[in-house]
């Protein structure tokens, strides 16, 4: 198994921690952890060119920074993005990591190998916002072609790790194993639900049309505009 964490920060704090624990309840001896921290592995702003969509993504200006990471998305069977809440959001340099996958957007070119994929979204706020975190981070999963996410979300009532007081990371730890073992029973079994399916059919019809011709010869190279399935 490999397992492609996205952290949405360098520090090692509540988010990262909470991480951690995901990470030992989940990797095993032959579990592959490939990890990427933002804004190190940030690609600079997107801006706002276009060549992805239109080109391909090799054309992308930041294709070398932001290349190597989505390949470890790829071919990971569980993708982890990670993020403390900043303002009710994602940090802004997980937002800018995630703007240059737009193309890999359903409505663009998903990558066949998502659509069998867990993601796994986690947040940690002081006091409110890491819910919508979450939510935000597995409407990016689910537009990729992830067709089963989770999300853990904390308000810890802290500003940093030191600040949790034990028992409540105890509690943390017990909702932690609780929803890893919940994963690791899923992974491999992941089929997509009805909304993937209805979406993926709906971004086919759009193909059909003059969309955008990269888009589509991606989804005519895949067989997708003649019947076949990513599933
Ligand atoms: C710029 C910034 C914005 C923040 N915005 C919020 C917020 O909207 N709601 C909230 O409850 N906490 C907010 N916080 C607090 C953090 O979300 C909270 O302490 C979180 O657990 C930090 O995670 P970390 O230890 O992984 O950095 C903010 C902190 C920073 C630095």
């Amino acid at each position: 198994m490999k397992i492609t964490v996205i952290h949405g920060q360098e520090h090692h704090g509540s988010t990262y921690n909470i991480t951690r624990l995901f990470l030992k309840k989940l990797a095993g001896e032959n579990t592959e952890v490939v990890e990427f921290f933002m804004p190190r592995d940030t690609p600079p702003f997107c801006l706002g060119c276009c060549n992805c969509f239109v080109r391909g993504e090799l054309f992308c200006p930041h294709a070398e920074v932001v290349q190597p990471v989505v390949r470890a998305i790829e071919e990971a069977d569980l993708v982890i993005l990670a993020s403390p809440c900043y303002v009710f959001g994602m940090t802004g340099q997980l937002k800018t990591f995630l703007d240059h996958m737009g193309y890999r957007w359903m409505a663009h070119r998903p990558h066949p190998q998502m659509f069998r994929k867990i993601g796994l979204a986690v947040s940690t706020a002081a006091g409110a916002g890491a819910k919508k975190v979450t939510k935000d981070l597995r409407q990016h999963f689910f537009y990729w072609g992830i067709p089963h996410s989770y999300g853990y979300a904390k308000n810890v009532w802290a500003i940093n790790w030191e600040g949790v007081p034990a028992k409540r990371k105890a509690w943390i730890e017990k909702e932690v194993a609780r929803l890893a073992k919940k994963i690791l029973k899923k992974l491999g079994k992941v089929k997509p639900g009805i909304k993937t399916k209805a979406v993926f059919k709906a971004m086919g019809m759009m193909q059909k049309t003059d969309w955008n011709p990269a888009d589509r010869e991606h989804w005519a190279k895949n067989g997708w505009l003649s019947g076949k399935k990513p599933w």
